[in-house]
């Protein structure tokens, strides 16, 4: 069955969607977007993504054109047109089309995409192997911009040498996944991710697994960490919406412990997969 997409208004089949040359997306990477799970044909975190997504387009001078009620609808229609039990939603906001110009056009009607995409969520985790590349982004990765080549080409150096993702470092500390937040866990069972700031995107399965983490009594620290004491960590892991919480179990070569996936790991993973089928919407 031909995937059925949202753009700009209507349902069609991916064959036939159209958006313009002049689309800022394509020109410029002008747009934002968010990414929400779909978990039991429901969405996971929807009121916190759509208030990031807000947060994204007010910070690039751009309004907010739908409401969140009216993108739950287009949402939910996407999960009912493609039948989608289990994995993500993508949304793609972009200032538009206008003849090419650096200055952003006035009076221009945002391009809006929507599209789903079935993966796994909620089978078991082996766990992936990381490296570390130096972090060459902008100084605005709070935003969630569709400009990724940087992250693309960062996890196209793990994938050359055989491994799944790549930590980004800047001055000497991790500051994230290429599309994930990064953890360690210290031998006194101490969860570090690092701090929120404009170094980081500020990641919605994040704030809800500190969360959950929290109310289980697990202790955490916000603060960068560096590559060495990952290595020396007893897991480490990442989260996002298209993860959930995947443990890490090697990092530029060395096993994190036993090279296995531990069971903070598992723990959060379970308990923030329960949690979300509860509160899926
Ligand atoms: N990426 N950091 C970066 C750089 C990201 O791109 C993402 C998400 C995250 C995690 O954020 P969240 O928990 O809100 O998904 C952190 C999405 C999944 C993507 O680009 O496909």
């Amino acid at each position: 069955m031909a995937r059925v997409v949202y753009v700009n208004d209507i349902y069609v089949p991916e064959e036939e969607a159209k958006i313009s040359i002049f689309d800022r997306g394509f020109l410029f990477a002008d747009g934002v977007y968010e990414v929400t799970a779909v978990l039991d044909r429901k969405l996971v975190d929807f009121e916190e993504h759509i208030s990031r997504l807000e947060r994204s387009l007010t910070e690039l001078d751009m309004t907010m054109t739908k409401s969140k009620d009216e993108l739950l609808k287009i949402h939910r229609e996407l999960v009912k047109k493609n039948n989608l039990s289990e994995g993500a939603i993508y949304l793609q906001v972009t200032r538009g089309s206008a003849d090419r110009d650096f200055a952003f056009p006035k009076d221009v009607p945002q391009s809006m995409i929507l599209f789903t995409q079935e993966r796994p969520l909620t089978s078991v985790k082996p766990g992936i192997r990381v490296i570390s590349v130096p972090d060459i982004r902008w100084g605005r990765r709070d935003i969630k911009t569709i400009q990724l080549l940087a992250p693309s080409m960062a996890k196209m150096i793990a994938v050359r040498e055989g491994k799944d993702d790549s930590w980004m470092v800047e001055d000497g500390y991790v500051t994230e996944g290429t599309s994930n937040n990064a953890y360690i866990v210290t031998k006194e069972s101490k969860i570090i991710t690092r701090n929120l700031s404009n170094s980081i995107l500020h990641g919605i399965t994040r704030a809800s697994v500190l969360r959950l983490a929290s109310e289980l009594g697990m202790e955490i620290e916000e603060r960068p960490f560096t590559i060495a004491e990952a290595q020396e960590a007893t897991e480490a892991f990442i989260t996002s919406a298209t993860t959930f919480v995947c443990p890490v179990v090697e990092i530029d070569g060395v096993a994190i412990s036993t090279g296995k996936s531990g069971p903070v790991v598992h723990r959060l993973n379970e308990v923030y997969i329960e949690e979300s089928r509860k509160a899926a919407i």
